[in-house]
């Protein structure tokens, strides 16, 4: 079976997870990983490539999907913008664990974590971390580059915006919005909206921290 060639970017704990999911649907080839940092000479089985100059070359030949595995919202945003910019196609990695409603809508470069749940009428944008054991309500719209970390859980129509980050085991009540790259800390209860930039925490969340950078 002819099987797209695909580039990841990253050699981190993410990307660990990524390649795993991407092995177990076993729709792509995975060619090998790049990173900047110093690295194994493989990760889950694939090859480090070397750093992202080595881009142009698989291209050449032949290699022409990518996948952004970096936790890091904006530098996973830069890099995404990056790679299509270089003539590359972004893949979905769908663990096929996960169950997403025919009637969600999603993006590109996503990645959806084993045991996630994606309701109907939900839509994921671009770039967007969909993590383990998550859980995305009926029409919610969740911007590119936020990540849903593993086990928080979104009710109905809930807007999270461009590169926020929703954290571990966290709940979103109905209709809430979550402004662009702001922050929910692990374990919070979020029950009015959340403005941008800024971090939230706690059992209901409150505001800790009123301005981030992007991240
Ligand atoms: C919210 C968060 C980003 C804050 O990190 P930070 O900016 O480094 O903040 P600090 O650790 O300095 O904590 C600041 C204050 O908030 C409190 N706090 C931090 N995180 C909290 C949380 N999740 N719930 C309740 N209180 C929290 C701290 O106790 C501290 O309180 P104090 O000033 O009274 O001592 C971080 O604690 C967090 O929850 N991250 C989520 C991690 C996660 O979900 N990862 C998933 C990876 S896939």
């Amino acid at each position: 079976m002819h099987r797209n060639k695909v580039v990841i970017i990253g050699g981190g704990g993410h990307a660990k997870v990524v390649i795993d999911v991407i092995q177990s649907a076993d729709t792509y080839e995975l060619v090998g990983f790049t990173s900047h940092s110093d690295q194994e000479s493989n990760l889950s089985g694939i090859p480090y490539l070397g750093d992202d100059s080595i881009l142009p070359t698989l291209l050449e030949e032949g290699v022409q999907y990518f996948f952004v595995a970096t936790g890091n919202n904006r530098l996973r945003k830069k890099l995404f913008y990056q790679l299509i910019e270089l003539g590359f196609t972004p893949i979905n990695a769908i663990s096929p664990f996960a169950r997403i409603s025919p009637f969600a809508k999603l993006g590109r470069g996503i990645v959806v974590m084993p045991g996630a749940v994606i309701n109907a009428y939900a839509v994921i944008e671009d770039n967007v971390i969909i993590n383990t054991l998550s859980g995305i309500d009926h029409d919610c719209l969740i911007k590119p580059h936020a990540h849903i970390a593993p086990g928080a859980s979104l009710a109905g129509c809930v807007n999270v915006g461009e590169g926020a980050f929703v954290g571990m085991k966290s709940s979103v009540i109905p209709e809430i919005s979550i402004g662009e790259w702001s922050v929910v800390g692990a374990g919070a209860a979020v029950i009015s909206d959340v403005p941008s930039y800024v971090t939230v925490v706690g059992v209901p969340a409150k505001k800790i921290i009123v301005r981030n950078e992007e991240r």
